[in-house]
């Protein structure tokens, strides 16, 4: 189990979650649902208790998924879904029927986290945020999110919910070593100002930021932008150095290390890797038991520090 410390408030809607989430959208594709209720059982048994899905994930299947998993090990859990504001989706009618589905997919009553999945609509922030506080009125959300938002959309929604006195409880965003971006466009710090939970998708880039993606052109144990031979090295290279040298030294993975940097680098941060595998479930668990030093984070800092801008 994990410990308190372990554990991020999302905003200030009263709900708490390990401080990394899963995401669930590959469930769908091409693994038997015992694999993936195995994933689930791992990632429940060590602490995680944060799950992230979308009605779009295959066609609701991811919904389905992990809504059979909530069944089977009914060890309570945070859940987040979205809803997608789909160009042909303007009625007040179309998004609860979307609702509704998503919940009897879950098979849950309520949703602990209701996102609108992305901004791109014909629909105001407003008339999205007016229907998302019905939600959380009717008892069948608990609390409200926005994703891929950018900052001026964020107060929007927020200011939006404060007259039904609904906290914004999250922005889910793309958030990596190689994906700075929230902390340029201000995404970042609207969520400080507000103490709305940055939620980090593809936290590493897809599968990217692992062991030996770059082969290592260096023996020395010192990241520098000179390698080998003094041959200039990639700024990828000089990346996957850093985090491979601090991943060797404390016996860790470099997904863990990329995952801990973001843990490290802000308390509303909350990453949510996708794994379809029990060994990364386990490893992405492990990440919450030991943290990094303030030189391998600032180590790691600089050497992510081109992806700022
Ligand atoms: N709101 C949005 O618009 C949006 C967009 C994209 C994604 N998301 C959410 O964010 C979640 C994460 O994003 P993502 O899955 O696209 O990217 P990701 O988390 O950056 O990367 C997932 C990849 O990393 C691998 N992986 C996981 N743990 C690992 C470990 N410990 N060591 C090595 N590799 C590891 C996974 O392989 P295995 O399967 O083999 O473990 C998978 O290939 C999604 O599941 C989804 O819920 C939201």
């Amino acid at each position: 189990m994990i410990q308190e410390k372990q554990r991020r408030p999302l905003g200030v809607s009263g709900i708490r979650v390990s401080s990394l989430g899963v995401g669930t959208n590959r469930w769908a594709q091409g693994r038997n649902d015992e694999a993936v209720f195995q994933v689930f059982q791992s990632l429940v048994g060590a602490g995680v208790d944060f799950f992230d899905t979308a009605e779009v994930y295959s066609m609701g299947r991811s919904e389905r998924l992990l809504g059979a998993c909530l069944q089977r090990n009914q060890k309570p859990v945070v859940i987040a879904s979205k809803f997608a504001p789909l160009p042909t989706r303007l009625l007040r009618h179309q998004f609860m029927n979307a609702l509704d589905a998503s919940l009897s997919r879950l098979r849950v009553q309520t949703i602990d986290l209701y996102y609108i999945h992305f901004p791109f609509t014909f629909l105001s922030i407003e008339t999205l945020m007016d229907l998302m506080a019905q939600a959380v009125k009717t008892g069948k959300t608990r609390a409200v999110g926005v994703s891929n938002f950018n900052a001026k959309q964020m107060r929007r929604a927020a200011a939006r919910l404060a007259r039904y006195d609904i906290p914004l409880a999250a922005n889910q965003v793309r958030y990596n070593l190689t994906h700075r971006q929230p902390e340029e466009n201000g995404v970042l710090e609207a969520c400080r100002e507000l103490n709305v939970a940055l939620v980090a998708y593809r936290p590493l880039e897809r599968g990217r930021l692992k062991s030996n993606t770059v082969p290592s052109t260096s023996p020395s144990s010192s990241p520098s932008s000179t390698g080998w031979k003094g041959k200039a090295l990639s700024k990828e290279q000089v990346l996957q150095e850093t985090l491979q040298t601090i991943a060797q030294k404390r016996g860790k993975s470099i997904s863990q290390v990329a995952l801990n940097w973001l843990l490290r680098r802000d308390e509303h941060v909350i990453p949510t890797p996708g794994t379809t595998s029990k060994r990364h479930a386990f490893e992405i668990a492990d990440t919450l038991r030991w943290e990094l030093s303030d030189d391998e984070f600032v180590a790691i800092d600089q050497a992510s520090s081109p992806w700022k801008h």
